[in-house]
């Protein structure tokens, strides 16, 4: 179907953008030698990756063409780490907007695969989005405090900063890419 084909074709190009900003994002944390929340963003750029290997793979698996996006230069500096995850948090809304997008021309045309294999994506924007909203309020509450902002970036290291985030939609997400 055309117009959904359209819609996952210009939608690869949040996923590849988002994972190039969150790349750039990395490299400017790395430099303030926050070491846990840059390890965090390198991930979530390949995670951003996987997103559109996993919608490149559905366009070939049902015979539709895959026109890969051009990528510009993302933003390389943030006035502080908490305005930095202000932008990841804007970033997945608009990523999730474009899924429900594309969500709804699925549903409309009834294309029962396509609402099945953006399943998975709704979870995970559930997910990214309430990752980038409890990183937010952390880092309010440490504020200017750096001791509290160096645990954060230990727990990150650590694998810990997020335990609390439940993926209320996780079952959802079971098989990996
Ligand atoms: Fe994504
Ligand atoms: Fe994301």
């Amino acid at each position: 179907m055309q117009e959904l084909t359209n819609a996952i074709n210009s939608h690869l190009a949040c996923e590849f953008q988002a994972s190039h900003a969150y790349l750039a994002m990395s490299i400017w944390l790395r430099e303030k030698d926050l070491a846990g929340f840059s390890t965090y963003m390198q991930m979530k750029s390949q995670e951003e990756r996987g997103h559109a290997d996993r919608l490149i793979a559905y366009l070939v698996d049902s015979d539709e063409q895959v026109e890969l996006p051009a990528v510009e230069a993302p933003e390389r500096n943030w006035e502080s780490t908490q305005s930095l995850f202000d932008h990841v948090y804007e970033m997945e809304k608009d990523v999730t907007a474009s899924i429900n997008r594309i969500y709804s021309i699925a549903e409309q045309a009834g294309e029962r695969s396509a609402t099945a294999m953006l399943d998975w994506f709704i979870a995970e924007q559930l997910q990214e989005e309430a990752e980038a909203r409890f990183v937010r309020k952390r880092l309010r509450l440490a504020s200017d405090n750096t001791a509290a902002l160096l645990l954060l970036d230990q727990q990150f290291l650590d694998g810990t900063a997020l335990l609390a985030v439940k993926g209320g939609l996780a079952t959802l997400k079971k098989e990996t890419m």
